[in-house]
């Protein structure tokens, strides 16, 4: 037979492996009970594979580890710190490193700087905790991301893309004074993972710098944004990601980074900015939310890690195979006729409850639902992003996102192609008995992003 097949593969090796414990459909049963059918609420033992996340759940490399023995944990001024402003400047080209714990931070502190009461902050599709931030400063997010991104079936290839019409009327309408910042994020997480295009940024880009507005980046998965621009944007094919993320950057005014997803490392983040005066108020305000600006938070071992992880992120050949691997799951689940949001995203596969189970009403929360079958079948577990996710607005009422999704979140560098197979047969066995299955009931909401504790019953 003649090959023409060319598979990707890791480029890497497995040196330490981490037991897990396998479950029976009676304790997986229970353990849902427990939980309040949220998979936030298992505890990880009980879980054969966890996709809960993406989130500082990758495997560092040996590099990594050998770089978490040189700590240098001083109060002031770590050696650490020092290494990863440099990798900053010269991988991502911001200008200044404010380190913070995790994503979060920085996106507390930078709300915090640069949002006045009744200001408005246009974003690509909101993220629950940048949401929240821009609200509690008291900004009002405005969602500017197009149409097709609230479409799972929509195969256009960059559906992370800043609708510019959307944004000139919200200018219009405001005024640019009252826009401190568009908050921009590269592979948009709630759109199922989502690309942003070059071609859409340097539009973004002048149409922003026309009006003095500021573009603040989330560049928590940027560089699989870079990747899916390399694969699919007109003159990008000869570029590599590294020089595809730096050019990304140099649109942009400043960024957020949750660290725990790109940059291999798991726990850390930054903000990153280039205007000096922002540098100066968040050097200071960062002592009184997560620690010195040599530190914020991180211990100096986290922060080599994290700069040794940032160098790895952006090679070609880990980028392929991450990606690569995401594909290969959602590919299988499309063969068993599950119903995925389109095209394939860069850090997981999101499966469409409202396709999946058409016979449960949003309130019912169809996208829970799914999520405690999916565990129950074979421990694999899984996430809600849809109605309980979306949380409640500031008057109280309810968000009905359009799009209700389950999502199967791959760490980086930990599963096995087996392990792709195992999960996409288990969807398959619980899409077989879809019709069987009855929504559910919220019985304990906590008022800030209820998703992470949240509570429900069968009906
Ligand atoms: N921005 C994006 C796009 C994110 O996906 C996250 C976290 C954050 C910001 C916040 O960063 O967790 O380090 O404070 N996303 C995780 C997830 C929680 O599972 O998608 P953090």
């Amino acid at each position: 037979m003649k090959n023409s097949k060319h598979s990707w593969a890791e480029p890497y090796k497995i040196k330490m492996v981490e037991l897990l414990k396998m479950t029976t459909p009676a304790q997986r049963k229970k353990a849902m009970k427990e939980a309040g059918y949220n998979t936030f609420l298992l505890k990880s033992e009980d879980v054969y594979i966890d996709l809960l996340t993406d989130s500082g759940t990758s495997a560092m490399s040996d590099r990594q580890w050998s770089g978490m023995m040189m700590g240098d944990e001083a109060y002031a001024g770590s050696r650490n710190f020092y290494h990863l402003e440099k990798v900053v400047q010269d991988v991502y080209g911001y200008k200044y490193l404010i380190p913070t714990h995790q994503g979060r931070g920085a996106e507390n502190i930078l709300s915090k700087i640069l949002i006045k009461k009744g200001d408005i902050i246009p974003g690509n599709m909101y993220f629950t905790t940048t949401r929240l931030h821009q609200e509690l400063a008291s900004g009002k997010f405005e969602d500017i991301i197009i149409d097709e991104a609230h479409d799972p079936e929509n195969e256009f290839p960059f559906k992370g893309n800043v609708d510019l019409v959307k944004l000139e009327k919200l200018i219009k309408k405001h005024g640019a004074e009252k826009i401190p910042y568009v908050s921009m994020a590269t592979s948009v997480n709630m759109a199922g993972g989502q690309p942003i295009s070059m071609k859409n940024l340097k539009e973004l880009r002048a149409l922003t710098k026309k009006h003095k507005i500021r573009v603040i980046h989330d560049m928590t998965r940027v560089a699989e944004n870079a990747y899916f621009i390399q694969q699919r944007e007109k003159g990008y094919q000869q570029k590599t990601i590294r020089e595809i993320v730096k050019e990304i950057n140099s649109y942009t005014d400043g960024a957020t980074m949750s660290a725990k997803k790109d940059a291999l490392v798991n726990i850390g983040g930054f903000l990153a900015v280039n205007d000096w005066d922002v540098f100066e108020e968040a050097r200071n305000m960062v002592v009184v939310y997560e620690g010195l600006h040599t530190y914020g938070g991180l211990a100096g071992r986290d922060m080599e890690a994290m700069a040794i992880g940032i160098g790895e992120s952006i090679n070609d050949d880990h980028i392929r195979a991450r990606v690569g691997q995401v594909i290969y799951l959602g590919e299988k689940m499309m063969e068993y006729g599950v119903p995925i949001v389109k095209p394939i995203g860069g850090h997981g596969i999101f499966v469409d409850a409202k396709k999946f189970l058409p016979h449960i009403r949003q309130d019912q929360f169809p996208a829970q639902t799914l999520a405690a079958e999916i565990y129950l079948d074979a421990g694999v577990r899984t996430m809600e992003r849809g109605v309980v996710s979306a949380g409640r607005k500031a008057n109280g009422e309810n968000y009905f996102p359009k799009l209700e999704l389950v999502r199967f979140t791959i760490p980086r560098r930990v599963y096995t192609q087996a392990h792709m197979d195992v999960i996409a047969e288990s969807a398959a066995r619980v899409y077989d008995r879809r019709n069987s299955i009855k929504g559910m009931k919220m019985i304990y909401e906590p008022k800030y992003l209820r998703f992470f504790q949240a509570k429900f019953e069968k009906l």
